[in-house]
């Protein structure tokens, strides 16, 4: 049996990965690697990195909702699904944070205050029942799928490293939301999905710029 104090520990360590730059290791290479860098205008660049700077954010929040919900639910059957899912999550998050660097950009200033805010979200609902928190699974994926197809039509066309990369977590994205529905998650009605894409709007607009 993990005690409080473990779990505090590991938790912490968890949000030290996530939010220090360089601390995560992903165990996939990425899909942006095989790839040449384009070349981009000074406007082209500030553009890929505002976009790319919005789903790294993405998936810290993914992180920490993921850490959230492991702190309050049981989960058994689907365990370990979701902990597969987590660790696709830590690809995302390390591709999308070297694609920022490539760029000559760096993460979001913002995204300790993010992070607690989707933990405490996570964490909430896992109190609450499994089934709510698969389904906050499924719908946080399903506005990430919403922002990447969006994001793929309006990066530079000559950056197709970043693209790489938005392809692979679209792929990745819409399994998660499949494996959480199938595991149980409840399907959020129209209007609570869009009471979270005006939430997400707050967190796309400000890690443009931020
Ligand atoms: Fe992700
Ligand atoms: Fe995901």
């Amino acid at each position: 049996m993990i005690s409080f104090v473990d779990k505090a520990v590991l938790q912490f360590d968890r949000a030290l990965q996530t939010l220090v730059p360089h601390a995560a290791h992903a165990a996939r290479l990425s899909p942006a690697r095989a790839i040449p860098e384009g070349a981009l205008s000074k406007e082209e660049r500030k553009h890929s990195s505002g976009l790319m700077r919005v789903n790294h954010t993405g998936e810290v929040c993914a992180q920490a909702l993921y850490a959230g919900q492991a702190m309050t639910a049981k989960l058994p059957a689907v365990r370990e699904e979701m902990q597969h899912a987590a660790d696709e999550e830590i690809d995302h998050l390390v591709w999308c944070e070297q694609r920022l660097y490539d760029l000559g950009s760096q993460p979001s200033l913002l995204n300790p205050l993010f992070y607690a805010t989707s933990f405490c979200i996570g964490a909430g609902a896992g109190l609450i029942s499994d089934r709510l928190s698969l389904g906050f699974v499924a719908a946080t994926e399903d506005q990430v799928c919403l922002h990447l197809q969006q994001h793929m039509t309006t990066l530079p066309i000559a950056d197709e490293k970043s693209k790489a990369v938005l392809e692979q977590m679209h792929i990745d994205e819409a399994k998660h939301k499949a494996m959480a529905l199938s595991a149980g998650g409840y399907e959020f009605p129209r209007p609570f999905m869009s009471v979270m894409t005006h939430v997400s709007k707050i967190m796309t607009s400000t890690t443009y710029r931020i």
